[in-house]
Order: structure tokens, then sequence, then C-alpha cells
């Protein structure tokens, strides 16, 4: 299956991120930065400060509250029990034998921190800065009110960069890679997405490589979990099992190679 939704609109944003002046910023961004004068409030994306932790904020919306990366991301947590024994399906997803987990699509790193309160050790990659930048501050405004447990804190861990360069260094046994690829909007639907998810659509568009990233980590990883929309067919066929909620789906690719002998599951 094809992705579509790449314009070159959207990959023009991208490289017109403006990061306001005296921000608590982002180096990586800065290095992408326009001088506020350049700024086109109805063609570019601003990254600004709020409520101490960056905010991006589409074009055509700088006057209003952009998104930001919040943790916990969850008003009602799941419930905590130990890895698999979850109500949460993502969690189900990765079962009970899965010890570390590469993110490789980080994002707002809201599925990266269920995993880990779920007690998994986890690392989260993100490649577009601007994302980046936005999500190394939520965490850092995150652990420095102290609203996340130190336990927690010692198991998450994100990372700026392209997840593909990863999965070569993954070594041993029980591991598992998270891919959670921006997919385009489905073709009928009357439901308006998450702002979060309409902000992110309009900075990254969709996106091409998701299948050779799972093709990839398959080979390295002992489990594989994709996030797919309903209408959407799985980006490589062959999954061991899929967990489906009212507005996703996981599809798990087991690779047995990759287990620890005689760990189960
Ligand atoms: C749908 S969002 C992920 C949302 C995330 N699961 C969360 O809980 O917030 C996809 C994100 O993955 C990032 N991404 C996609 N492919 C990537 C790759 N190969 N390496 C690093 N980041 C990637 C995109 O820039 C985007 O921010």
């Amino acid at each position: 299956m094809t992705e579509s939704g790449i314009t070159p609109k959207a990959f023009h944003t991208v490289a017109r991120v403006v990061v306001d002046d005296g921000l608590l910023g982002c180096a990586l961004v800065r290095e992408l930065g326009l001088t506020k004068a350049e700024l086109d409030t109805d063609g570019d994306f601003l990254l600004t400060e709020y409520a101490g932790a960056i905010d991006l904020r589409p074009p055509g919306e700088h006057g209003r509250r952009g998104i930001q990366a919040n943790f916990p991301p969850d008003k009602n947590p799941p419930s905590n029990s130990p890895r698999g024994g979850g109500r949460n399906p993502l969690v189900r997803a990765f079962g009970r034998q899965i010890g570390e987990i590469l993110d490789l699509t980080a994002g707002l790193g809201g599925d990266a921190y269920r995993l880990a309160h779920a007690g998994h050790r986890v690392c989260g990659c993100e490649r577009n800065p601007a994302v980046y930048a936005v999500l190394a501050s939520g965490w850092e405004r995150a652990r420095k009110r102290g609203s996340i447990p130190a336990a927690l804190v010692e198991r998450l861990s994100f990372a700026y960069g392209e997840g593909a360069d990863r999965i070569d260094s993954l070594e041993g046994p029980n591991l598992g890679v998270y891919i959670d690829p921006m997919y385009p909007p489905p073709r009928r639907s009357s439901a308006k997405p998450r702002r979060e998810l309409q902000v992110l659509r309009a900075l990254l568009g969709g996106q091409r490589d998701a299948a050779g990233l799972v093709e990839r980590s398959r080979e390295k990883a002992a489990r594989v979990v994709v996030k797919r929309p309903h209408h959407a067919e799985p980006l490589v066929p062959g999954a061991s099992f899929e967990i489906e909620t009212k507005l996703v789906r996981f599809d798990v690719y087991v690779n047995p190679k990759r287990m620890e002998a005689g760990s189960g599951e």
C-alpha cells in the first residue's frame, strides 16, 4: 500500500520553523531557524514558549495555544499491573517477555511513556527537529516538576535522530520495536482528529518509509508492534496477530528466533 499525503508544501513548512527569541530553545531547531522578521504568519510554523515548555503552532494560528508534549499523557493512566497484564492494548501487544523497547516514532512521547509506565525500559527516537524540541522540552518540564516517578524517569529516554539508524544496533534477545508512523486521514470520516494529530499531519504529511522500518525491525527484534488505523491495510503482510480497539489496530510480528530460549510467549 502506498501512503499518500506527502506534499511539497508540507516539506517546505518543515524547513520554515521559527524559534521565538529568548526561548529555552533547542540548538537543533535553531539551526533551521529563521529570524522572527522573516516569519510568515500564514505559511510558517512557530515554536514558542508556553507554560514552561515549547509549544508548536501551525500557520494561521500563531495567536492560539499550540501543541505540547505533556507527561503523564493520560488523565486516567492505564492500570499499572505488571507487563502485559494491564488493559492497555499497546501494553498487551508487547506481551510479558519483552524487556527493552525501541520506539522508532516517538512523536509527542505518549506511547513511549505508556510502555515505560507498564515496566519496560524504553528509548524513543524522533527525527523531526521541531517535534523533538516539543518532546524534549515537555519531558524536561515534567521531570523538573517532579510529576514523574523516579523509577519511570530512569526507564524512559528520548533521542533526536533517525530511528532506522538504530535498528542495526539492536542486539540480544527479547527486544521490542514499536512503530507508529504518520498515516493519511481516512477517505471517509466525519470525526475530527485530535488537535495534536492535526498539527503533526500539517507539519509532516504522510510517510513512505514505514514498511521498510517494519521489515528491518523484524529481523532484529523479538517483537515488532505497529499501530495502524482501522481503515489501513497492514504495512507488511504476515502479522502473527492483531489487537483491535475502537480507534486503532496493533499489528504484532513475533520473531521466535529472537526470543530467549525458554522464555515462552
Ligand atoms: C504518529 S507520530 C507518533 C506518535 C507517538 N506514538 C505518540 O505517542 O505521540 C509519528 C512520529 O514519528 C516520527 N517518525 C516517523 N518516522 C521516523 C523515523 N524513521 N525515525 C524517527 N522518527 C520518525 C515523525 O516525525 C512523527 O513525529
